[in-house]
């Protein structure tokens, strides 16, 4: 599966089964970590075989189940890090996909007191992710229409159309899709559109499907 394919199939999965992950999984979900948080100066780790994470009344309010392992989005305390987690969390999530896995973004629905328990000192807790094998593949989200998202109406170069496409796709909070897409100078340019919750993140995570799709670096 490729990257494009693997944006294509995502779909947030809250019911797991319990088939563990096998170790050569774990090594190569691992090295991408380790790239994520090289390169983003981040504090990202994975939780395996903990049930707890996710063990809680609004875990269940969220129809979490079965979730034995997630993704921990962490970083250096003192800095805005809700963008950066975005952008490298959703790089951990497309490399899952890639390898047969399932996930489903959680800034809410989990149980934060356990989770904020293993966050180092100096680093500070942004959300988790939920990772195992689906009971299903979940299905895909209700999109706004692509012109409402555009900053400029017209012709669009191909790269542009690709990963704008590939933007629509991405997992937003509440499925809020509150960004606006454009053109500047060439490069290409997202920004947040509106007031919501974890728009920052969900930035981060819009970035990453443009980039991955268009081949394109979106301006800072
Ligand atoms: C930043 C962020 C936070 C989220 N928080 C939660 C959450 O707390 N509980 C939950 O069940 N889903 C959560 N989600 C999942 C979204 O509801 C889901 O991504 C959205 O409805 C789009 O569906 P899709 O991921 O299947 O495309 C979150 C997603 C994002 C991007």
């Amino acid at each position: 599966m490729d990257i494009i394919q693997a944006i294509q199939e995502r779909h947030s999965v809250r019911a797991y089964t319990t088939q563990k992950i096998e170790e050569e999984k774990r090594r190569q979900l691992q090295a991408v970590v380790d790239e994520c948080n090289a390169e983003g100066d981040l504090n990202i780790f994975i939780r395996y075989d903990d049930p707890e994470g996710f063990d809680s009344r609004m875990a269940h309010y969220g129809s979490f189940r079965n979730v034995a392992n997630y993704i921990v989005l962490a970083g250096p305390e003192g800095r805005d890090i809700e963008e950066a987690c975005g952008y490298y969390g959703e790089r951990i999530v497309l490399e899952a996909q890639m390898l047969g896995l399932n996930t489903c973004w959680a800034a809410l629905t989990f149980n934060k007191k356990m989770v904020q328990k293993l966050i180092p000192e100096g680093c500070k807790l942004c959300m988790v992710i939920a990772l195992g094998y689906g009971e299903n593949q979940g299905t895909a989200h209700k999109s706004k229409p692509l012109d409402q998202m555009l900053v400029s109406k017209g012709t669009m170069p191909d790269w542009f159309r690709k990963g704008a496409e590939a933007a629509m796709l991405a997992p937003t909070a509440v499925n809020q899709q509150r960004f606006q897409m454009g053109v500047k100078d060439g490069e290409p340019v997202i920004r947040i559109a509106g007031r919501g919750f974890y728009t920052k993140t969900d930035l981060g995570i819009v970035k990453y499907h443009f980039e991955a799709a268009s081949g394109r670096k979106v301006a800072e």
